[in-house]
């Protein structure tokens, strides 16, 4: 047989859609993969019926259908403070996966160094292997994943820095960068010349006062930033696979190569949907997405406090990470990997989740991300059963 590439070995596959097809075999509440378990809002599902008689059925313009764009860009436009130009400053792509992957291959010679926070969404690490790149760990320290300005300096003056990666919100640690943090990072990118690769998909879900800001809004940053974002959680559907990237049009433009190569585009008739759902959503349809997640937030994090199962306090995305070391303590799970517990978890409590050793470059065993994109009655059970971890504990 001949030898399989040398970059195929030096990454696993996703943990965290591993940890959904164990939660399946055993019928488990799946709090591992984040996704919504409500249907989309009924203009995206009318409007997939009206297209699955009228089409599109053939392939789109590569870089996405002229009105998709168009939809895009005046949503967007208000949030990065400028006009973005449909014609040149876009590309869609199918979901931010693929975005991502498409901006690390855009901007990364093999050999060049890419800035990632720790804990980080896994694909990252594996965006940076498969573009040839080499990843230098910034770490965003608890509880308030915090990064130390002198070590992100550090990083990225190193010789061949071509990016940092941002996740804003964050996923898994619930972090929302706050302008002064992404004023550092901007600052940083100018004094030594990269990109800032962002992967913005939460951006509608923050809590309390948490506001997000686009980083490509901060001055002189829409020239050096390329901001990747999805339909998948602001519109609940995840399964439609449509994302896209922004950014400063030559980037675009070789975005747009890469993307052809990669997928040729996005499904036609996905597009067309999408595009007339979001030419009448208004402003409500996310304003009640924000109240809702903020709703099952504080569901989610009162009953594991009533529980006494310590976890972080997210700002934004829907995701938490519960503290396990002194389940860990217990004679019974002595010397149990993160991995062992979860497996331990599905099989016991019925509930799945994600090592959290997937996220972080540190060795870490002590925390497991669950995600709270459940119908309340489903997050009610996760708690009840979830109780009979905590009893462990009394
Ligand atoms: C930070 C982050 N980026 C990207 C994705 C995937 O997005 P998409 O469905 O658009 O590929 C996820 C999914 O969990 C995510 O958490």
């Amino acid at each position: 047989m001949p030898q399989l590439s040398n970059r195929v070995m030096t990454f696993t596959d996703s943990v965290i859609r591993r940890m959904t097809r164990i939660s399946d075999e055993y019928g488990a509440i799946n709090l591992s993969q984040g996704f919504p378990d409500w249907d989309p809002p009924t203009e995206i599902t009318d409007a997939l019926a009206e297209v699955a008689k009228e089409g599109p059925h053939q392939y789109s313009i590569t870089f996405g259908a002229t009105n998709f764009r168009e939809a895009i860009c005046r949503i967007e436009s208000e949030r990065f403070g400028r006009t973005v130009d449909p014609k040149s400053e876009i590309v869609i792509t199918c979901g931010s996966t693929e975005a991502m992957m498409t901006c690390m291959m855009t901007v990364c010679n093999p050999g060049d160094k890419v800035v990632i926070f720790s804990p980080f969404y896994e694909n990252y690490g594996a965006d940076t292997i498969l573009s040839g790149a080499d990843p230098i760990f910034v770490p965003l320290t608890p509880p308030s994943f915090t990064f130390d300005k002198a070590e992100l300096e550090a990083a990225c003056s190193q010789p061949g820095v071509k990016a940092l990666i941002l996740c804003n919100p964050s996923n898994p640690c619930g972090k929302v960068f706050k302008r002064d943090e992404l004023e550092f990072i901007a600052s940083l990118a100018k004094k030594y010349d990269f990109y800032v690769v962002t992967d913005e998909v939460y951006e509608y879900i923050t809590f309390d006062d948490n506001e997000h800001i686009c980083v490509a809004s901060l001055p002189g940053m829409f020239e050096r930033t390329l901001t990747c974002n999805s339909l998948s959680k602001t519109y609940s559907i995840t399964g439609w696979r449509l994302g896209y990237v922004i950014g400063n049009a030559e980037a675009i433009e070789a975005a747009r190569k890469v993307h052809d190569f990669l997928t040729v585009g996005a499904a036609a008739p996905i597009q067309e949907a999408a595009c007339r759902a979001l030419n009448v959503l208004g402003p409500d349809y996310y304003a009640d997405l924000k109240a809702k997640y903020q709703s099952k937030r504080d569901i989610f994090l009162n009953g594991l406090d009533e529980l006494g199962i310590e976890h972080t306090n997210p700002e934004g995305t829907y995701f938490v990470l519960i503290d396990i070391t002194k389940f860990l303590q217990l004679d019974q799970f002595k010397g149990m990997s993160d991995m062992d517990f979860c497996e331990w978890m599905i099989k016991n409590t019925g509930v799945a989740a994600v090592p959290g050793s997937s996220f972080f470059r540190e060795p870490i065993n002590h925390l497991v991300r669950l995600h709270f994109a459940r119908e309340d009655e489903t997050l009610y059970e996760s708690i009840r059963r979830l109780s009979k971890m905590a009893d462990l504990l009394k």
